[in-house]
């Protein structure tokens, strides 16, 4: 194997035990970071990241509350637990797993989380922020994927990065990110025509579409970084990502796995922005 692997489970192994100290640190001040998780259905995808960030939270000491809805739960229901989550002081964060039913417009939902306590991002507020380079909530996946970077050293500044997928939660807010870090920045999606031209130019290529087998060798530059956000069940029924691994990570000079890469990221990311969140409102 030509590239060297990217550990996201052995970084974000090591985040979450420097947490454990900052969060022993300020509870033996009396504070407690809090997190409230509200789940809609039974959609099993939902249960189990659901129950990753509950689990989570528990390891690393924060306080974790899961509120669960039927699927049939009204919008307004929905808006009237937000908005008593929002008033309550023993939770810093609240995360509303998405996807929603039909009934409940995400974007409502959304908006009505406090800006300070979005440990999503994803609210209009704190993506304006990301726009503007201020200071607010970044979405955990395309966090993570900086956190990655940092990890292994790699400077961004000057770097031509390919963003492959334009989703609100992942290209979008990448593309932000690399651009705030000084990276001359492309973003690919579907109507992009040839995408190997494109990507084929990227020192750091970012694949998030959630195809399968999207990025092959031949659509890389030697001894590119391989940034995989997917997450699709092939046929065998394993979890792959966007990226030919096998091939791939013969010509890259670092990649990331999948399972083992960006999702742990993505998920100690989330317990970052619950600690921040926590850190701005105990001011
Ligand atoms: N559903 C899939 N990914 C996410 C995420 O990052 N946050 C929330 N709230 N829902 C999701």
């Amino acid at each position: 194997m030509g590239a060297q692997l990217i550990d996201g489970k052995a970084i974000a192994a090591a985040k979450r035990q420097a947490m454990k100290t900052r969060i022993e640190s300020m509870k033996a001040q009396g504070f407690v970071p809090g997190l409230a998780v509200i789940l809609v259905g039974e959609n099993p995808a939902s249960m189990s990241y659901v129950k990753g960030k509950i689990r989570d939270c528990k390891e690393v000491g924060i306080y974790s509350e899961l509120i669960r809805f039927p699927e049939t739960v009204t919008e307004e229901r929905l808006l009237a637990e937000i908005d008593k989550l929002n008033e309550d002081k023993t939770i810093h964060g609240i995360l509303v797993q998405l996807p929603l039913p039909s009934q409940i417009s995400e974007q409502k939902v959304i908006q009505a989380i406090r800006p300070e306590k979005d440990v999503d991002g994803f609210h209009p507020i704190n993506v304006g922020r990301l726009v503007t380079k201020q200071e607010g909530f970044v979405s955990c996946t395309p966090a993570g994927i900086i956190e990655m970077l940092k990890a292994i050293d790699v400077p961004v500044a000057g770097k031509h990065v390919v963003v492959v997928g334009r989703s609100n939660i992942v290209g979008k807010p990448a593309s932000l990110l690399f651009l705030n870090l000084d990276a001359t920045v492309t973003i690919c999606h579907s109507k992009t025509k040839p995408l190997s031209k494109y990507t084929q130019q990227a020192d750091i290529l970012v694949a998030a579409v959630g195809r399968e087998a999207l990025i092959h060798a031949e659509d890389i530059k030697p001894g590119a970084i391989v940034i995989d956000v997917g997450m699709n069940r092939n046929a065998a029924g394993k979890l792959v990502g966007d990226v030919a691994f096998e091939e791939v990570k013969e010509k890259a000079g670092f990649i990331t796995p999948v399972p083992g890469g960006v999702g742990p990221m993505t998920r100690v990311m989330l317990l970052e922005n619950t600690l921040l969140a926590a850190d701005r409102q105990n001011k």
